[in-house]
């Protein structure tokens, strides 16, 4: 199973791809990640992207793009994987394609998680109290926010225009979200 996970900052990407992993039996590639192991490790990357990211604003495509090519060049990835975080712009959705049509491995579903703002504000504010994280305060939510509406929604659209789009309402407890993915991605698995 090759899945791209999609949504807003805070719609549970993260939370779903952690068991999707485990249910599906591929790795979870998630750029935000990626982005700050290189933060906590203090490397030139992650020093380029402490602020950017703090802010809520997109690292750069091209360091994006790299970090990308090394982490599927791993070979655990050929069996499948579940990308959260990436494409965020149009730029990177044709940058995906490329990269997936060379390994020979298109995705086989693009997942958008819908949650809506009020309640994408609460869940980030109480993950600001609970883990610190960085661009968890109220004017980097509302600015992640912001660049998703402006440089993210157009992926979203890009895909549903191309029949590529699948959408699961991502509010509920984690294991309704989690059976309405597994029911949209591979109905004859039963979740239980
Ligand atoms: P990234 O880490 O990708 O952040 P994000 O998209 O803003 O996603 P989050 O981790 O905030 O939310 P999520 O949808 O994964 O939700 P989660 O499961 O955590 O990126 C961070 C930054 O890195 C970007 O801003 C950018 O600077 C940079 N970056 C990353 N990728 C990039 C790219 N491709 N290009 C350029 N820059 C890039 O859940 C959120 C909270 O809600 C948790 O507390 C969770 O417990 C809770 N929750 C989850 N599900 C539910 C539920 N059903 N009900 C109630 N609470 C729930």
């Amino acid at each position: 199973m090759r899945l791209v996970l999609l949504g807003a900052p805070g719609s549970g990407k993260g939370t779903q791809a952690a068991r999707l992993k485990e249910y599906l039996d591929v790795p979870h590639i998630s750029t935000g990640d990626l982005l700050r192991a290189e933060v906590a490790a203090g490397s030139p990357l992650g020093l380029q992207a402490k602020e950017v990211m703090a802010r809520g604003d997109l690292v750069s495509d091209e360091i994006l793009l790299g970090m990308l090519k090394d982490r599927f060049s791993r070979d655990d990835t050929r069996g499948g994987f579940i990308l959260d975080g990436y494409p965020r712009n149009l730029a990177q959705a044709a940058a995906l394609d490329q990269l997936l049509a060379e390994l020979r491995q298109p995705f086989d579903y693009a997942v958008q998680l819908t949650v809506d703002n009020e309640q994408i504000i609460e869940r980030l504010a109480g993950r600001a109290k609970a883990e610190g994280r960085a661009d968890d305060s109220p004017e980097s939510v509302r600015h992640r926010l912001n660049v998703y509406d402006q440089q993210t929604a157009p992926v979203i659209d890009f895909y549903r225009q191309h029949g590529q789009l699948t959408v699961v309402d991502g509010v509920g407890t984690l294991d309704a979200v989690f059976t309405r993915i597994v029911e949209a991605i591979a109905p004859e698995k039963q979740v239980g």
